[in-house]
Formats: structure tokens, sequence, C-alpha cells
């Protein structure tokens, strides 16, 4: 069966600002990227996700965009994005591009245009609305960053939407000048040499925001296919959207090959199982392994035969795997390992997020004014002043801020973890002594060995792409385990999600005798028994035929 490229690859997400300084300024840049390129073809990865690198007043970190066609001042240039693009295809290593268009910056010159008057001509690219006739908000919809996502205009006297911070107006993507403009940017890079886009929050285009139908609007999915037809065809491009709403069945709207939409779409059932049902990521659960991999199962399963899977811990704006679903303290190492097999055995595309593949760790910052980050500095304000108890948000934003992802990557013991030679725009994780690309690189048990032991994997190994999942020990409370299966092999992912020892035994119906390791972490062993002895977060992948 011969694949998309994109189904054979795995994907590594770089947010530009905490990657690498080359200039001292404190944020990370394109020429930071660049040097560092050899170290990602060493990982093995296919694919970079660039975070945006767009021009931006950076409200938001650059998903507020006020000018698709350039680049950011504090990441470099033009220039500087044609070389990297150039120097990562020298590598093998293809580059995708976050595509931001629910909504623009308001310093967009197409924002700053319509919101001066009636008559602009960009007055349609967003959406305004009157207040009710009482004076009060057009509809009580609220921003995912706190507060109303209506803001008043005073030069119209209107209001206008926004579903996330008051800089970041949604477009209307009703009015046809807006696509049309968003697919002839989106064919300006690809033209440039990029290989496609993660597209943010995409399930929120296609809206009606009057009935109060923002995510998987009416219009969603004739978009997509009318941008497909505009941008996309014929490109040999991954695209993957950013799809909080989606559902197994939704999600093969998406990524049905014969409905030309996006190559894949990524779901983030299993992140919310830690999330509270009413109050969202601010007061956190403890995860449930068995329903953990209930999920992942049923993801597997539905999107087998007709759609894609992306496969992914991590990202901007998720706490760290390790701190998260594995143990931060004595077990960093061995957990990070356990919790990577398990992801990369599954069928999809994975993608790995910066400091991952070192075990990085959440970060605990005394005070509020340390974090950066616009929705945790909002939400704490906002939930501060309904009456919560600071010490109660502080202790949820150490296990979920976007903050956690975002400090700086550790590259080695120096100053600033060798981030920067200046002061970083958010501080560093004071471990960086102990965890950090060059520790790692000295250690041939570290966490990115095993990474790389993998992504080699999957590149060689057909079951991994093609084989079909099935759950084993489902009940067990400790232990993920599957089969991965085609005519020819039978792979055996097991990982052991504990601190605990334990004693395992596997269906009878596996044949043993004559499994051999693919990939092993924890225990060294040459065979498998009908009991497994796990070791704390031991792991592996073996071939049973
Ligand atoms: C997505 C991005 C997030 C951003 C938001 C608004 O969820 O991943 O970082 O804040 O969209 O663009």
């Amino acid at each position: 069966m011969t694949h998309p490229w994109w189904k054979t690859s795995v994907v590594y997400q770089i947010y530009p600002r905490s990657f690498m300084d080359s200039n001292g300024d404190g944020m990370g840049d394109l020429d930071g990227i660049i040097s560092k390129l050899d170290y990602l073809a060493l990982l093995g990865i296919d694919v970079i996700w660039l975070s945006p690198v767009f021009q931006s007043p950076m409200d938001d970190n650059g998903y507020d965009i006020s000018d698709y066609d350039d680049i950011a001042p504090q990441f470099g240039t033009l220039a500087d994005m044609d070389r990297l693009i150039a120097e990562a295809e020298v590598r093998g290593i293809k580059i995708i591009m976050d595509l931001v268009v629910n909504h623009s910056s308001d310093e967009h010159p197409w924002f700053e245009s319509a919101r001066q008057s009636k008559d602009s001509p960009y007055r349609d690219f967003y959406i305004w609305r009157d207040a009710q006739p009482d004076g009060s908000l057009p509809s009580d919809i609220r921003s995912y960053f706190g507060g109303p996502a209506w803001s008043f205009n005073p030069a119209t006297n209107d209001y206008y939407f926004h579903q996330f911070s008051t800089k970041q107006p949604d477009l209307n993507w009703e009015n046809p000048a807006v696509p049309e403009a968003v697919y002839s940017m989106m064919n300006r890079w690809l033209d440039r040499g990029i290989a496609g886009f993660r597209m943010d929050v995409i399930d929120l285009i296609g809206k009606d925001v009057d009935n109060k139908v923002l995510a998987n609007g009416p219009t969603l999915h004739a978009h997509l296919k009318a941008m497909h037809q505009a941008t996309l065809k014929g490109r040999d491009a991954l695209t993957v959207g950013e799809t909080w709403s989606v559902t197994p069945q939704t999600a093969k709207l998406y990524s049905a090959p014969e409905r030309q939409e996006l190559s894949m779409v990524f779901q983030f059932e299993h992140i919310e199982l830690t999330f509270d049902p009413v109050h969202g990521k601010w007061k956190p659960r403890e995860f449930d392994l068995v329903a953990l991999k209930q999920v992942f199962a049923k993801w597997q399963t539905e999107l087998a035969d007709n759609a894609w899977n992306s496969l992914f811990w991590n990202n901007h704006d998720l706490p760290r795997a390790v701190s998260k679903y594995g143990d931060d303290g004595p077990y960093r190492v061995a957990s990070a390992k356990a919790l990577a097999t398990v992801l990369h055995g599954m069928q999809g595309t994975p993608y790995v997020y910066q400091g991952e593949e070192i075990g990085m760790t959440n970060v605990a910052f005394k005070a509020i004014g340390d974090y950066q980050d616009i929705e945790t500095r909002n939400l704490f304000a906002e939930r501060l002043a309904q009456g919560e108890s600071p010490d109660e948000l502080m202790k949820a934003i150490h296990k979920n801020s976007r903050d956690n992802a975002r400090t700086p990557m550790q590259w080695d013991a120096g100053d600033n973890a060798g981030f920067s030679a200046g002061k970083p725009w958010l501080q560093v994780n004071p471990n960086y002594p102990d965890i950090n690309v060059a520790a790692s690189l000295k250690d041939l048990d570290s966490v990115f060995y095993h990474y790389q032991g993998l992504i080699q994997l999957r590149k060689t190994n057909r079951t991994l792409i093609d084989g079909h999942f099935t759950l084993l020990l489902a009940d067990h409370p400790q232990v993920f385990a599957y089969v991965r299966e085609t005519n020819e092999e039978t792979l055996l992912v097991v990982g052991n999600l504990s601190t605990h020892s334990l004693n395992v035994p596997l269906p009878e119906t596996l044949s043993l005798e004559s499994a051999q390791l693919l990939v092993c972490s924890g225990t060294s062993r040459s065979q498998l028994t009908s009991t497994l002895e796990l070791a704390p977060y031991d792991a592996f992948i073996a071939s049973l035929t």
C-alpha cells in the first residue's frame, strides 16, 4: 500500500519565541531555528510545524496576525524564512506553518479600516452587531480568554465579535472576500515552498453567531472544500486542523480522503479527560488510565479505515506530558519514555512538541506576575474577582497554564539554559541544569535516544503505519497495552504507566515464543513471558511474528 508522505512522517512543533535565540534579545528567532536543524535531523523528524512567525502585536504570542505575508521582526525577515525552508529541505525536513484565520489582529489593516467607519470596504470582513434595545451586549457569548466575546467600537457605535482576546477580532467567513483573501495568501506561502498548514481553531470558521453555533458551524465544511479546491488540490500538502469540538464522526468529515478537505485533525478528548466538566482546565482532575485507554481505542478504531489520526500529548497550549500523565520526579525519564512508546505505537501521525524529546517538565512560578500567557493572566484576574482563592488558582495554573509548555527550550546547563545570551522573555524552568539537550545527547539512556528510536522505527516498520489496533487489558488501571496487526506481522505495545512493579498476565492468544523486541525501555529483556514482569514505567514494542 502506498501512502501519502504525511502518514509515514513524524512532525516536530516549534514555538519560535521559546526555541532558540540567535541575537540575544531574549526571544527565539528563525536564525536560532536554522542553527538547530542538525539537532532535529539527528532526532529524525520529517516535518516542522512552526507556530506563527508572522507580523503581530503579540497579544497572544503571534496568534494575532497583523500581516499574513510578512515575518515579525522579532523572528527575522522573509529572507530568513526562505533560508529556513531551504536549509530544512537540505536535511529532508519539510515545514508547515500555522494558519490563523478564524481571526486576525485588531492591528491588521483590514480591521483598522473596518473599525473606522461603517462605509469601510473592509467593514464586512468582521462581525458587527448593535447593542440590544436595552443597551446590553448583543449576546451573552463569552470569550475563551475571559470576559464577553463582544467589544464596543466607539467610532461605529456597535460591537465586534472576538472569541479570543479583544485584540483578536473574528473574521467574517460569510463575506466571500474573506476566504478569497485567505486562499490567495495560502497559495503565496505554498508557492514559497512550505509543505502545508496547521489550521488554528479551524472548527470555529463557518459559525452562526446569532444562533450561537460557534464550533462546527453550518458552513464549515463548505469552506474547507472550497479552500482545498483553491489551494491544496494537486499540491500533496499536509494539513491538520485544530478542532476541539470534533468527534470521531465529525473527524471523518474533515479527513476522509474523498471529501478533499484536510489530511487530519487534532482531537482533544484525551486531554479534556483531565479537565473538570464545568470549570474546564482551571479545576484539573487526576487522569484515569482506563478512561484514557477507552478514548484512544475509540479513535483508533473509528478512524482506522477512511480517515487518519494525529497523535500527540503536548503542544504550546498544554501542560508537559511527563508532568500530567507521567511522573516528573524520580520516574521522569522512565515515564517520558513510556508515554512516548504507547503514543508512537498507535496509528496516525505523531507530533512531538519541542522539549518533549528530552522530558521537559511543567514549571511552578510563585507569582502570577511571572506568567506571560494572556489566557492565564486574564483568567486569574477574572476568577479572583469572582471570589476564588488565589492559592487554588495558582495550583490550577501550575498544573495547566499554557506557560508550562512555553518556558524556553533547555539546550545546556549554561546561562539561560543556552537559549539566549539575553534575558529570556519568559523565565527558564529552574531544572535546566539537569534537564537539557547537551546532557541528553551524552546519555545513551536518555529520553532523546528513545524518541530517536521510535521515530526511526516508524520509518522502517509498516505495521506501525497500517496495522489494525486492538486494545488489550482494557480494565487494567496501570497498564496500557495493545496489538497492531497486519497479515504479515503482529506488534505488541506495552507501557506500565504507574510507579508500581507489576506482574501482568498477557492474553493466551498471543504467540510470544519468537517475539523480537524492537524498542524497549526500562527492564532489558530478550524474550517475553506470558506473565510479564513490569518495573515502574517499563515500556516496549515487540514484533510477535
Ligand atoms: C489556538 C492556539 C492558541 C491560540 C488560540 C487563538 O487554540 O493553539 O495558542 O491562543 O488558538 O488563536
